[in-house]
């Protein structure tokens, strides 16, 4: 991936390494991050600095991806899904000075092949969403999910598994 994409006046790339054939639809801000090959990126996406999308990845509207998460290929992430990696967030520091970005401990969080996020999922940060599985719409992911899991609910629990190859 030696591609850098181009910003356009309706999209803000800054240092986003594409691969071939990746399809970023207007008011996408995304910077210092990586986007593999045929992975399309909906309109209002923010992808921020070190997060990772794979090939053939669908991120739908809305969505935000953070600073620390990994999504590997074939994923697919509904509408205003919230990834978290700050899991104790404060504005400022005990001495009432603002945080800055050395001032906060980054949870990283794994998107494994060919899972799916519904729509306004809230996934919190140091979990690993496993292969193939399946997150309800508006569910709280608390934990991670096993392979092939479907889980829904807040928190999110499983529901049932389907077979890999569904
Ligand atoms: C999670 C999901 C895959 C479950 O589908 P399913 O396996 O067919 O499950 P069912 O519809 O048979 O529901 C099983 C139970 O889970 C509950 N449930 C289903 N989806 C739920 C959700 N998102 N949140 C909370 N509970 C949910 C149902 O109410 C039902 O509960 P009950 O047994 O007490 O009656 C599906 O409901 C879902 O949320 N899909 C995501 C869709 C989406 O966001 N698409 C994005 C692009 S449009």
């Amino acid at each position: 991936m030696e591609n850098l994409a181009i910003s356009t006046d309706k999209q803000s790339l800054n240092n986003v390494k594409i691969g071939k054939e990746v399809k970023i639809y207007d008011f996408v801000n995304a910077y210092n991050c990586t986007i593999d090959d045929g992975s399309k990126i909906g309109t209002f996406v923010e992808i921020q600095k070190g997060a990772s999308i794979g090939k053939n990845c669908k991120i739908s509207s809305h969505t935000f991806i953070c600073e620390g998460v990994h999504i590997e290929d074939n994923v697919f992430v509904g509408h205003n899904v919230s990834f978290i990696n700050d899991m104790l967030p404060r504005a400022t520091n005990s001495d009432g000075t603002q945080k800055t970005d050395d001032d906060w401990t980054l949870t990283e969080t794994y998107v494994r092949k060919g899972a799916s996020i519904g729509t306004s999922a809230t996934i919190l940060g140091g979990v690993t969403i496993g292969k193939n599985s399946l997150i309800g719409a508006g569910s709280v992911v608390t934990k991670d999910v096993p392979e092939n899991a479907v889980v829904a609910g807040n928190p999110a629990k499983v529901i049932r598994f389907i077979s890999p190859e569904s």
